[in-house]
Parts: C-alpha cells; structure tokens; sequence
C-alpha cells in the first residue's frame, strides 16, 4: 500500500463495511441520558493498519508540530478560597490541521492520499450513518493527532457555543491507530454525571463516533517498558457539522 485508499470504505473490512451497508440503530445516540460515543475495536484488519502506521510515519511525522498548553502554577498560587479548584483544558500531543491551502502538512497528506480519503464521501456517510442525523456535505473539518510516550488531552467538553453550526450538536469521527510500542491509553468519558466509562483506545486501530459535547479526557499514553521513545498512537480525525444545525441542544 504506497496511499491511503481514494474511499475510506476501502480502509474498512467485512464488519465495518457492513456498518457503512446497513449501519445500527445504537441506543447511544437515541436514549436521552446516554452518553452519545460508540469505539469500534475490529473494523481495520492488522495488516492494513500496519500500512497506515507506515504511511503516517514517513509521510505526516516530519510535520506534525507540538501543540503544549501547560498547567500554569497561577491556577494555584492564585486561589484564595478553598475548594474553588479550576483546571481548563490542558494538553500534549502533536497535531495538524488540513483545513488550510497553505499549509505544508496538507501538501504531505495529498501526497499519501490521506487528504481525499478524510475528504470522501463514505467518510461522511460514516459518521452520518452511525450517528444516524444529517450532517454537511460541502465541507467539515479535518486534523491528525499524534500521541507519544506521556502524551494526553485533559479533561474537556469540546463544547462551541459560539459557533451557530455546532453549539447545540456536531460528530467527531476519529480513525486511530497504534503501533506495537503502545502499552496502554484510555478515553474516558462522563456517564451520568461522572467521569466514570472508559475505553481502551491502544489496539491497532479502532473507530470512534463521538456526538458533542461531552466530557471527556485521554490518560497519558505508556509505551511498553523498553520501547516509550517508538511508542506513537495515531489519530485522522473528522468534525462534521449537522445539516441542518439542530434547533435545540441535542444533550
Ligand atoms: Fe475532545
């Protein structure tokens, strides 16, 4: 495999075509008080996730940048009452965007075939189908993420209130991968008011629909003892927003 495939169907093998054929009707996104996430640990088979370990590797590494924010030691030096604790979100990872022309991380993922397959059609009708509502067409989001030894998100919602697509709804789609070195990472997520479900997201590839905001954070990932400087989970994530935007709060 010297590209990603022009369809993201193309990725999936028998069971995840079958989600795209004749996708679920999940009680995740239905039930009201459920928490909107579904992972799919078995949908890649190894050997093509292994090739999409080493396109991602040769290709995308190289410009991946850092992207920090530290814990600053005014969240404590400046409180004056206890109890009144606030951590906003903090985080380490290595990440790029492919939502801008210019941007030298798009020309390398054009180059493996990475751009159009986060672009195609059955990469939507993914995220459209297991979340089951419409969501946009034209345009919608597109960024890797690369975790190493250590490397985490804290606790956060993704909530956009902001934003008039997105602040009452819109689907994260995140494709991911590890390599043999990753020990161990989790994705926890809030069930009913505590931050108390989690996942194991450090098998070779794995498919998570996420409907937000929710909350949730991502341990450090560990490497295998021995092994924590080749230790690298991937992450080709999509942001889609609905089409048409939902009138309420979906949560
Ligand atoms: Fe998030």
């Amino acid at each position: 495999m010297d590209a990603f495939p022009s369809e993201f169907a193309d990725l999936l093998n028998k069971r995840g075509q079958r989600l795209l054929s004749n996708p679920p009707r999940l009680d995740v996104f239905r039930k009201k008080r459920a928490t909107p996430i579904v992972v799919f640990d078995d949908v890649i088979d190894r050997r093509v996730a292994n090739a999409c370990i080493a396109l991602l590797d040769r290709a995308i590494y190289p410009v991946i940048r850092r992207m920090e924010t530290p814990i600053p030691r005014e969240w404590i030096s400046s409180m004056k009452k206890n109890y009144t604790d606030k951590l906003l979100k903090t985080v380490r990872v290595k990440t790029a965007t492919l939502n801008s022309r210019k941007s030298f991380a798009l020309d390398a993922a054009r180059s493996i075939g990475l751009s159009q397959m986060m672009r195609s059609e059955s990469f939507r009708v993914f995220a459209e189908s297991i979340v089951g509502m419409p969501v946009e067409q034209g345009h919608w989001g597109r960024q890797v993420i690369c975790y190493e030894q250590g490397d985490y998100s804290g606790p956060h919602n993704d909530h956009h209130p902001e934003s008039a697509e997105a602040r009452n709804g819109f689907v994260d789609l995140h494709i991911m991968f590890s390599n043999d070195a990753v020990r161990s990472q989790q994705l926890v997520y809030e069930d009913h008011g505590f931050l108390s479900a989690s996942h194991e997201v450090s098998g070779h590839s794995g498919i998570a629909v996420y409907r937000l905001p929710f909350w949730h954070y991502t341990t450090p990932l560990l490497g295998r003892p021995g092994r924590e400087k080749e230790a690298r989970r991937w992450l080709l994530l999509g942001s889609f927003d609905f089409d048409p935007p939902p009138k309420k709060p979906l949560w």
